[in-house]
């Protein structure tokens, strides 16, 4: 049972989340994107954001990792006003706290596989053959074992969108975000992607932010939430 009173939780069950959006609202010049979304994230929760194209599903997971700010409503992460830091601090934050795995190309086209994942590293302050060992590791997990000397414009879509998990992931960071992260894979290898970044998740306490259009994929999340038109969708609401 809740106590009443407690600022955080008049309309949350159980503990204050370690992620949350309250009735965000965000427009690209007079196309309206989320129209009063309010979601939350537990620590070590996987949660799957479902909703057709163009629901606002790649908008809420740039409102929610501080990539962009909100027009109304607020982000809370571990108990501070992600909309309101400075950019420097943000900046800081995303580094240390968060990994994002974004729906479109986002790796550095000049810098191998095996590069690519350990730049996370390299900005942390790890030495280069360490970086290339944990990077070389975290590949390997996600099965691009072989593809570490190739660069961005060498790998399968597949490999790329793998490449990309394993350097968000890389810094031990207590939330993931994820876009599509198993679009451009077949039905084998989404299922292999999903098993280890839930084993990794699992294992390290990671909270997920998993944004998919594959009911397969969330169903490897402990919940789903449907975006409809920049809203948050009732349960049991047809999309
Ligand atoms: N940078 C932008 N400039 C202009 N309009 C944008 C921009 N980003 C998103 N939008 C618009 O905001 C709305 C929500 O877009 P968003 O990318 O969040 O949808 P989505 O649910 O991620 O869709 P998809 O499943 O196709 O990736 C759409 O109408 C889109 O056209
Ligand atoms: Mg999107």
């Amino acid at each position: 049972m809740n106590h009443r009173g407690d600022a955080m939780s008049d309309k949350e069950e159980g503990p204050v989340p370690l992620l949350a959006a309250r009735s965000l609202v965000k427009a690209y010049g007079r196309t309206p994107a989320l129209r009063g979304a309010s979601v939350a994230l537990g620590a070590g929760e996987i949660l799957a954001v479902t909703g057709a194209s163009g629901s606002g599903k790649s908008t809420l997971l740039h409102l929610l990792s501080g990539i962009a700010r909100p027009d109304e409503g607020a982000v809370t992460y571990d108990g501070q006003r992600l909309d309101r830091l400075p950019e420097r601090r943000l900046t800081e934050l995303r580094r240390t706290d968060f990994g994002v795995v974004f729906q479109f190309g986002q790796l550095i086209p000049e810098l191998t596989a095996v590069d690519n994942v350990g730049l996370p590293l390299l900005l942390a302050g790890a030495s280069r053959a360490t970086a290339r060992e944990r990077a070389g590791e975290w590949l390997e997990r996600f099965g691009v074992r072989g593809q570490e000397g190739l660069r961005p414009g060498e790998l399968s879509g597949g490999q790329a969108q793998r490449v990309a998990l394993a350097r968000a992931l890389v810094t031990g960071p207590r939330v993931v975000f994820a876009d599509e992260p198993t679009g451009a894979l077949d039905s084998l290898a989404g299922e292999q992607v999903m098993t280890a970044l839930v084993h990794t998740a699992r294992e390290a306490g990671t909270a997920v932010l998993l944004i998919t259009h594959d009911a397969q994929v969330a169903a490897y999340a402990d919940r789903e939430v449907r975006l409809g038109d920049g809203l948050v969708l009732p349960a049991g609401v047809a999309a």
